[in-house]
């Protein structure tokens, strides 16, 4: 059976820096508290007049292909994971292959929140293992600005995320590449971090934009404390089964990857698992949380600064809305 492996990873962010400073003007928060509580220094939002997710992924994409040495054209199928698309629909998928300039390839849109890359990348390790395709493009990117309640009232959530986009080039290999990877859900805490709106089920009358008075939720709605909770078990967990699974123990892990939520997460983990600090890499002070954004564009950044070498085993791993979980362990 084929396997695959990452030939290349790139990223993109928008150019425009927000600071904890600008949103305490905006909003009853300060500085202190934000890189207290989640470590986060400033974030960046896109610019509505240039910026889409579709343009964004592209911009990461190319990046990912370049340093793959590999031309668009070659790619099989694009695999994204967003849950802010440009559009209610069509998925952000095709306008990225638009984009792209790609003809008739497939691309599948995921929309598993914080894990959603590492489910991307697991959809397209299976793809590549069966054989169907050769070259996948693993897509993970969000614009979450544009929905945050950037009043006091939506501070708790309001200062957590920003917006960018990382792209990965799986490609098939003779040597595994992707050594495994575990996902999870328990949908009994869906309301617990989640955006209602526009939701199908509701009444005919209240889906009506000029019906709406009340437009909270339509925002992201976090029980932080409980996604916290949650976050810091189902992380370990997950880290461990993918250990297990490959008869490794943590000493192996040259790098950790986690989804860039908290900071103290982060931390936390580095901690429990006893792992060295610079075996974990952070990047949430600089852009927040980037939702699907954030594995890929860690990935791409910790590669840019040579802290993933081949034959390093790193080890992703997320947890967010849904809830959902996940992990992959790959030999780079
Ligand atoms: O990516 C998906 C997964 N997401 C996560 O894993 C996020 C997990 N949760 C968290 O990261 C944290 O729960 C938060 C960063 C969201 C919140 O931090 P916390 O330490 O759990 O704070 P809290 O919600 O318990 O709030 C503590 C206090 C409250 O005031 P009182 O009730 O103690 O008077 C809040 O009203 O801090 C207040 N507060 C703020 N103060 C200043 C909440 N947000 C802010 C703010 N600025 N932005």
């Amino acid at each position: 059976m084929a396997r695959s492996k990452i030939a290349g990873v790139g990223h993109y962010v928008p150019e425009r820096i927000v600071t904890n400073n600008e949103l305490s003007q905006i909003i009853d928060t300060s500085d202190e508290w934000i890189i207290e509580r989640t470590g986060i220094h400033e974030r960046r939002f896109i610019d509505p007049a240039k910026d889409t997710l579709a343009n964004m992924s592209a911009k990461a994409s190319q990046m990912a292909l370049e340093r793959a040495g590999i031309d668009a054209g070659e790619i099989d199928m694009i695999v994204f994971a967003t849950i802010t698309p440009d559009y209610f629909f069509p998925g952000s998928g095709v306008l990225l292959q638009r984009e792209l300039g790609l003809e008739s390839i497939p691309a599948l849109d995921l929309r598993n929140a914080c894990s959603g890359f590492i489910y991307a990348l697991s959809t397209a390790d299976q793809f590549i293992r069966t054989g169907m395709y050769k070259k996948i493009l693993v897509v993970g990117a969000e614009i979450q600005s544009t929905a945050l309640d950037l009043t006091t009232r939506g501070r708790s959530t309001a200062v957590i995320f920003g917006d960018g986009a990382g792209a990965a080039v799986l490609t098939a290999s003779e040597e595994p590449g992707i050594l495994s990877t575990h996902l999870h859900s328990d949908g009994r805490f869906a309301e617990e971090l989640y955006v209602k709106d526009p939701g199908s089920s509701r009444p005919r009358e209240e889906r009506q934009p000029e019906q709406i008075l009340d437009t909270s939720t339509y925002k992201v709605y976090m029980n932080g404390n409980l996604v916290f909770k949650h976050a810091v078990v189902r992380f370990q967990e997950v880290i461990q089964e993918a250990l297990e699974e490959n008869n490794m123990d943590i000493s192996d892990i040259d790098l950790l990857i986690p989804h860039q939520a908290n900071l103290r997460i982060s931390n936390y983990l580095q901690q429990k698992l006893g792992l060295a600090e610079d075996k974990v890499y952070n990047n949430i002070m600089r852009y927040g949380n980037t939702t699907a954004g954030s594995i890929p564009i860690a990935m791409s950044e910790a590669w840019q600064e040579g802290k993933i070498k081949d034959n390093d085993i790193v080890c992703l791993a997320a947890f967010g809305s849904g809830f959902t979980w996940a992990s992959a362990l790959i030999k780079w």
